[in-house]
């Protein structure tokens, strides 16, 4: 659900991207931005927020997805980014080798958050900080709440695969992540984005494109049931423009001196 960097750019990365500079806001790195690790780094979107900021900082960036290294890589260049083909409970680095890291909308795709969360502790150093954004799929995240309720309204097997079963997306979930590492000073909030769908099909196309697991889910759908979904949608957001607000937790924690 993670492979073309071009159709994830259309479905996410585009909210990603606009996300992106307000939680480099919230987490506050002060003057710790030398060498950030960008955990799930995906193509590049919060690589670009913290090369943006400080052009001066190092970024590592570090995803399973080779299509999407490679496209973050195309991105930089030579021009502060390394990415790296990993997982974040195994971070290729040693331990200590980052003033920051940062992990923006993955942290609900591991399979165990805590044991990335543990590593993202181990390669900061002392003082540093760690910090994490998930989208609030079982509250404000009104792209994602909008269509699987629709989907649970047609499709009563959606229920099962909703995103905000994930723990991390729960209410205290990333809090209790980061306290459970042992982390020191962990605070947190919401962050909101404003999204604008110029139209119906710029909302519902994307769903098309078989990313994360609302598209892994629609794409499963025999026609009928699409079409289903698609009308189910329609009916709820109209033909657009559809303007919504959706809104991330966020939390960072200190690594203990
Ligand atoms: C929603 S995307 C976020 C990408 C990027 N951080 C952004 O905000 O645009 C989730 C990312 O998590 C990555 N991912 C999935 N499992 C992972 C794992 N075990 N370790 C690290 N990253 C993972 C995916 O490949 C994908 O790039």
């Amino acid at each position: 659900m993670f492979v073309d960097a071009a159709s994830y750019e259309r479905f996410m990365g585009r909210w990603s991207a606009v996300l992106a500079p307000g939680f480099l806001d919230a987490v506050d790195l002060g003057d710790g931005h030398g060498v950030v690790v960008d955990v799930g780094c995906g193509t590049g979107n919060l690589a670009s927020a913290v090369l943006d900021r400080w052009p001066d900082a190092s970024v590592v960036g570090v995803d399973p997805s080779e299509a999407f290294v490679e496209s973050a890589r195309r991105r930089f260049g030579d021009s502060g980014f390394r990415g790296e083909v990993g997982y974040a409970a195994a971070l290729p680095l040693p331990d200590a080798a980052a003033d920051a890291t940062l992990a923006l909308l993955v942290l609900n795709f591991l399979p165990d958050p805590a044991a990335g969360v543990a590593d993202m502790r181990r390669v900061t150093r002392p003082g540093g900080v760690v910090g994490a954004t998930v989208w609030d799929y079982g509250g404000g995240m009104a792209m994602l709440r909008t269509y699987w309720d629709a989907a649970a309204a047609v499709r009563p097997d959606a229920a099962a695969v909703d995103e905000a079963l994930a723990s991390p997306a729960r209410a205290g979930g990333i809090e209790a992540l980061f306290a459970g590492a042992g982390l020191t000073d962990v605070r947190g909030g919401l962050l909101e984005v404003g999204m604008r769908f110029e139209t119906f099909d710029d909302y519902w196309r994307p769903f098309l494109l078989g990313i994360g697991p609302a598209g892994d889910f629609t794409r499963a759908l025999d026609d009928a049931g699409r079409e289903a979904l698609r009308a189910e949608l329609l009916r709820r957001l109209g033909d657009g423009p559809v303007e919504m607000t959706s809104t991330a937790r966020w939390v960072r924690g200190l690594v203990p001196a």
